[in-house]
């Protein structure tokens, strides 16, 4: 059973089967990690305080500085208290999304005229991350240095520190990212404005604000968090509905079926595949017991397809009855923004960027093909995503009611 071969960045779906199957708690010694890979366990140890996140101290601290990610209990969300309703609910609606549409528009138009493009690279890549940038309120000219080391970021997590070279980018990128950033963070803690960066200088917990670093630290893992997930998201939910053609001109229709569309694409090729914890004390579960102070791989990708929670888990149907509006908070019925106290806390963002991203997509064009002669399989090992997308499409009339169907 190997969680780390070839066959399983071509294909996981088998092997995660074999393992809900027959193994659903083993020990990889690769990693020397416990793995668990059913629905019910997952959400078990996501919402259990044995399993806690110190992995990250290891995964994410040495790039970014030490963020909430990796704190648990009161101390956690102090820190997430912060930035979370900053970025849901009313704030989401009334100041993001006029970012979210305008960054939106602002890439279509800079190709949709010429009728093709590879909507991985020239759409996905940037959108999330310039959505980042506008909401952190970082000027305009500092968006090609933000997508180069969002890139630089993404590149070494897919790496698993593999190639020295791009080791050494990263955290080069680490160096620039902090020295570009110090700065505006002081500027801005003097003369703050109406963006995140000024509300994290300002924002006190029990009388104390968040440093500089700290503030540097949680932007450097917003590039990440905030672009990749959606980034590859956004990728594969096309390739999925170029896929199923009957479907896309469901969504199409129905501009209400895309949330739907969303959540299917996540349950059925989720970009996230792994999480890691740490125990803090000896958990029985699964039948087996995992002792204190182990590594612990949760594979959410296999949770996603399982059979005893999802009917017909290998097949991509939009229509799936699915409780929409829990689909996006900490009880959602699937696991791809995990689950208790560290469930995604920009899953109204995603949500809000998946729904402008479609809706101008359809909007502006009147008809979308896959331009290759095979549809792009995913590969990853902790994240997957697809290298590429080549589409063509006719570009729309300018319709001046975004909601009628050219
Ligand atoms: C399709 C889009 C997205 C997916 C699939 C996704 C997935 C996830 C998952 C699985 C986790 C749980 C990590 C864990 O428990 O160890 C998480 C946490 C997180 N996500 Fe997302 N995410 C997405 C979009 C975003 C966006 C747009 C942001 C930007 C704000 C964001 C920021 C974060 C942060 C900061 C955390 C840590 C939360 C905490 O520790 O309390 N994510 N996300």
């Amino acid at each position: 059973m190997n969680i780390l071969g070839p066959e399983f960045n071509v294909d996981p779906y088998p092997l995660y089967k074999r393992l809900r199957e027959s193994f659903p708690l083993f020990y990889f010694e690769p990693l020397d990690a416990h793995v668990l890979s059913r629905y019910t366990d997952i959400e078990f140890a996501l919402r259990n305080e044995a399993f806690t996140v110190k992995n990250y101290e290891f995964q994410s601290e040495p790039l970014h500085g030490r963020t909430f990610i990796q704190m648990d209990g009161t101390e956690h969300s102090r820190y997430r208290n912060i930035v979370a309703p900053s970025i849901r609910g009313r704030q989401l609606a009334e100041k993001i999304m006029p970012i979210i549409e305008a960054t939106s528009a602002r890439i279509y138009d800079s190709f949709i005229s010429s009728g093709k493009a590879d909507f991985a690279a020239e759409y996905a890549a940037r959108f999330p991350v310039l959505v980042i940038s506008g909401l952190l309120g970082l000027d305009p000219g500092d968006e090609p240095r933000f997508l180069a080391w969002y890139r630089s970021f993404v590149d070494f997590i897919a790496d698993l520190g593999q190639t020295p070279a791009i080791t050494a980018k990263a955290f080069e990128t680490k160096e620039a990212i902090t020295d570009h950033l110090l700065p505006i963070i002081r500027r801005k803690r003097e003369n703050p404005g109406d963006d995140l960066i000024s509300l994290m200088c300002t924002h006190e917990i029990d009388g104390v604000q968040m440093d500089d670093m700290e503030i540097k630290s949680f932007i450097s893992l917003l590039i990440t968090a905030g672009g990749e997930s959606t980034d590859k998201m956004l990728s594969l939910m096309l390739r999925n509905l170029l896929m199923c053609p009957e479907q896309m001109l469901q969504v199409r229709e129905n501009r209400k079926l895309i949330d739907n569309a969303f959540v299917e694409s996540m349950r059925y090729s989720p970009v996230t595949h792994r999480l890691m914890r740490i125990t803090n004390a000896e958990v029985e579960v699964s039948g087996g017991v995992i002792p204190a102070n182990s590594k612990v791989v949760l594979l959410l990708g296999s949770a996603q397809r399982d059979e005893t929670k999802f009917a017909n888990p290998d097949v991509f149907d939009i229509n799936r009855p699915v409780a929409l509006e829990k689909s996006f908070t900490s009880s959602a019925g699937h696991l791809a923004f995990g689950s208790g106290r560290h469930f995604c806390v920009g899953a109204m963002l995603a949500k809000a960027e998946i729904e402008v991203a479609f809706n101008q997509l359809f909007d502006r064009t009147s008809a979308i093909a896959l331009n290759a002669p095979e549809f792009p399989r995913e590969s990853g090992m902790f994240t997957r995503g697809v290298g590429a997308l080549p589409i063509r499409f006719t570009p729309a009339a300018k319709n001046t009611n975004p909601h009628i169907i050219l």
